[in-house]
């Protein structure tokens, strides 16, 4: 049986825009996140907001993400995303970053089981939003996620993601599959996986290996590769001109989303576009993409663009 294929949230990348022309064009993922939303100087930030906004999303499936600090911050943000029309919210309790981590926020709080507590008694407010939780093995033990569970299933939560990582691993090292195992088979509540999915035969391994999981969440594989879950999904593979005529699409519609949201500012486009590059086809000729990651113009950029 396929697995459903959840398109990870990555902060910088997977914006409205991308997602939309990602699911235009190539599709196969059953449900996409928003990057965190969080509350900067007592209020929440535009861009997280116009990211949230029905109008600018076409995605059938879209679960916000927050990541609050308190008791305060958790209503803020649920307020927004009430109003907003959001039933379903998903929960980070996994970035890796030191300056939030070390206020015990993200994958900080996951080794206080009591934090976490305190964080998830704020869902009982919300008795008619659908809670998820995205989280680590732990912070710096990767039994820390199984001190955390009887609280996830005391709060009613009705989904968890697992990236297979420590907190401190940050995106680097190896994922802990003996420690996933573990909590796999501890876990009563439906299961997500995450962490290093690249290629069609990971998800097929991953769901042989784990046949009870509710999802593969796939993030910088789907990147590298839009043509992932697309293939996994209806088992046919792209010819080397299909995918490059789909690559350019998804180019072309990022770049113009850009160009128009960013008013013509060159230097904001660029950078925009660099980041795009950043996981985007790395088979790509090397000369071509040292010149995308210099190019100080448009014109120079879009001669460096050939697909
Ligand atoms: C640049 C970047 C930004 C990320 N932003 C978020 C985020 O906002 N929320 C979140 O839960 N995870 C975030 N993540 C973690 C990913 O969602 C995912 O858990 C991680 O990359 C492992 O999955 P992958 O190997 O399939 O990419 C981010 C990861 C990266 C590399």
């Amino acid at each position: 049986m396929k697995q459903q294929i959840h398109f990870a949230p990555l902060q910088g990348y997977t914006d409205y825009c991308y997602r939309n022309a990602f699911d235009e064009i190539f599709g196969g993922v059953s449900c996409y996140y928003t990057p965190f939303l969080r509350v900067e100087r007592g209020t929440t930030r535009n861009r997280d907001l116009y990211g949230i906004k029905k109008e600018n999303n076409r995605v059938a499936c879209l679960v916000p993400q927050i990541m609050a600090g308190d008791d305060s911050e958790f209503d803020l943000l649920m307020g927004v995303l009430q109003e907003n029309g959001y039933s379903a919210v998903d929960i980070n309790l996994g970035c890796p970053y030191p300056l939030i981590t070390k206020r015990q926020k993200g994958a900080g709080i996951l080794p206080h089981p009591d934090k976490v507590e305190a964080l998830l008694a704020n869902t009982a407010r919300f008795p008619h939003v659908d809670f998820s939780v995205k989280m680590r093995l732990g912070m710096s033990q990767s039994d820390e996620c199984l001190a955390i569970l009887p609280i996830l299933e005391k709060y009613g939560i009705k989904q968890v993601t697992m990236h297979a990582r420590l907190g401190e691993q940050q995106y680097k090292g190896e994922v802990d599959m003996e420690a996933f195992a573990s909590f796999y088979e501890a876990c009563s509540l439906p299961l997500v996986y995450n962490g290093d999915v690249q290629t069609v035969d990971d998800l097929q391994r991953i769901s042989e290996q784990f046949p009870k999981l509710a999802g593969i969440m796939v993030g910088r594989g789907l990147l590298a590769h839009p043509e992932l879950a697309m293939e996994y999904q209806t088992g046919k593979v792209l010819s080397d001109s299909e995918k490059m005529g789909l690559y350019s699409r998804l180019h072309a519609v990022v770049y113009s989303h850009y160009q128009e949201r960013l008013n013509g500012g060159e230097p904001q486009i660029l950078d925009k576009m660099k980041e795009f590059w950043e996981y985007f086809y790395p088979e790509m000729d090397k000369k071509r993409r040292k010149a995308i990651k210099k190019a100080t113009s448009i014109s120079k950029y879009e001669a460096a663009v050939v697909f």
